[in-house]
């Protein structure tokens, strides 16, 4: 009897631990931020240094990889979602996040259209150079405003 029960309990914990693993916002959000960053700091970077040469296929990638993103960051930013709580982490986010919600939001909207608006023109190495630093802007903008350094 006291056997089945433990079971029982273990089952439904791991069952709890499945749903919320699968549902963690803050996981999510930052896979969708590295999966930006992957371009951002990485690819688009090196171009438009001239690190590399320009490939239009791989621009092209990460302006698709930023709307993709961009439509589901907002709402991985629930309620009672503050992360950095964890030991070795090196931002935290700050509780601005929630209390200035509307201007929060505004700058992922700001980047989504700013994004949009200059894809097509992005066809070589010196449109690339004037077109980074407008979407850069907002991803550096944003964490200098709602992220603090652990
Ligand atoms: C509207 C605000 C906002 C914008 C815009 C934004 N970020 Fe972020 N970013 C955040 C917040 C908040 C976090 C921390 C999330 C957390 O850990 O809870 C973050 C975290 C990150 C991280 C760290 C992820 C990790 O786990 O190591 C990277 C990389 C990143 N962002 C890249 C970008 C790039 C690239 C852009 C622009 C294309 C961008 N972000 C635009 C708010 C923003």
């Amino acid at each position: 009897m006291f056997f089945r029960i433990v079971i029982a309990v273990a089952a439904v914990a791991c069952a709890t631990t499945a749903v919320i693993a699968q549902s963690d916002p803050i996981d999510a959000r930052r896979k969708e931020m590295k999966a930006m960053g992957s371009h951002i700091y990485g690819g688009l970077n090196r171009m438009q240094r001239g690190q590399e040469p320009f490939d239009k296929a791989k621009a092209d990638a990460a302006f698709v990889q930023f709307a993709a993103s961009l439509a589901k960051l907002p709402a991985l930013f629930p309620e009672g979602s503050k992360s950095g709580a964890k030991p070795g982490e090196e931002f935290r986010t700050s509780d601005k996040i929630w209390t200035d919600k509307k201007d929060f939001e505004g700058r992922f909207a700001t980047l989504a259209k700013d994004a949009a608006d200059n894809r097509a023109k992005v066809t070589d190495v010196e449109t690339l150079k004037a077109v980074y630093p407008v979407l850069r802007k907002s991803c550096d903008g944003c964490h200098e405003t709602y992220l603090i350094k652990n």
